[in-house]
């Protein structure tokens, strides 16, 4: 049988840190095999959008918001068929994603302010309704992560953080230029969904160490797929 796993959660809080220890973990203890995905991305069109999704735009050049709601969403509709059903099919594998729906409906819904009721609807399509068996939400106050990026981060950093976001070396970070109560909304609506979806999904608080949040993705995921040592 196979497993899908999602890590949602604000800027940095530490899905893809988490994402790499639990594939090491599975691969080192078990026979599973992983399948991590990324969104958006992971397929040839999803490659593509998330160039176009994650790069700063002049005013000019940018698109409105519902259309990026759609890209997004095209970007995971292809990503279900042609790479998450087919997997789901195969036995003894676990299929994580750094990011998924959830996602959708905290930075386009919550963060972004596009009719939930929309959204849903939009995410049920884009999904063909494959939701995760479990998702881990990396929580913390945008605040905190910022300052941890910060403190982490090279380069020389615009002074007016609480207004304007860190802009990556790697260039391409269009959800960090937002203001922090952009940040803050996705937050809110992170945690709105935990409270719909509590069945699949784990809150957990990222400011904490990451061998201590790995120890609790870890007993989580053994309390729910079997063979797991
Ligand atoms: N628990 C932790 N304590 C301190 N630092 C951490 C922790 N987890 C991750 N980090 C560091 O914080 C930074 C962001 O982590 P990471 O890239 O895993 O976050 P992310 O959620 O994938 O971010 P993004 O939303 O940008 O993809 C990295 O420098 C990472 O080493
Ligand atoms: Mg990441």
């Amino acid at each position: 049988m196979s497993y899908f796993i999602s890590f949602e959660g604000g800027e940095g809080t530490g899905k893809s840190t988490q994402i790499k220890i639990l594939k090491e973990r599975i691969c080192k203890t078990s026979n599973y095999q992983c399948l991590i995905i990324q969104e958006p991305g992971t397929t040839n069109l999803g490659d593509k959008l998330r160039v176009l999704l994650k790069k700063e735009t002049s005013p000019d050049h940018s698109i409105t918001y519902l259309s990026e709601l759609l890209l997004f969403s095209a970007a995971r509709s292809e990503l279900v068929t042609k790479v998450i059903k087919p997997n789901l099919e195969k036995p003894n594998l676990i299929i994580i994603a750094d990011r998924y729906v959830d996602s959708t409906t905290a930075y386009q819904g919550f963060g972004r302010k596009l009719e939930l009721n929309q959204i849903e609807l939009i995410n049920k399509i884009a999904t063909h309704m494959i939701y995760p068996d479990l998702t881990f939400l990396l929580d913390s106050d945008p605040e905190v992560m910022f300052q941890r990026i910060i403190s982490k981060s090279e380069t020389n950093l615009p002074s007016n953080l609480n207004t304007r976001m860190r802009k990556d070396i790697k260039g391409t970070r269009k959800f960090e230029e937002e203001p922090i109560e952009f940040h803050k909304r996705v937050r809110t609506g992170y945690l709105k969904i935990l409270k719909s979806s509590s069945e699949r999904m784990v809150k957990i608080n990222a400011n904490q160490d990451k061998g201590i949040i790995s120890d609790l993705i870890w007993q989580k995921i053994r309390n729910n797929i079997p063979n797991l040592k």
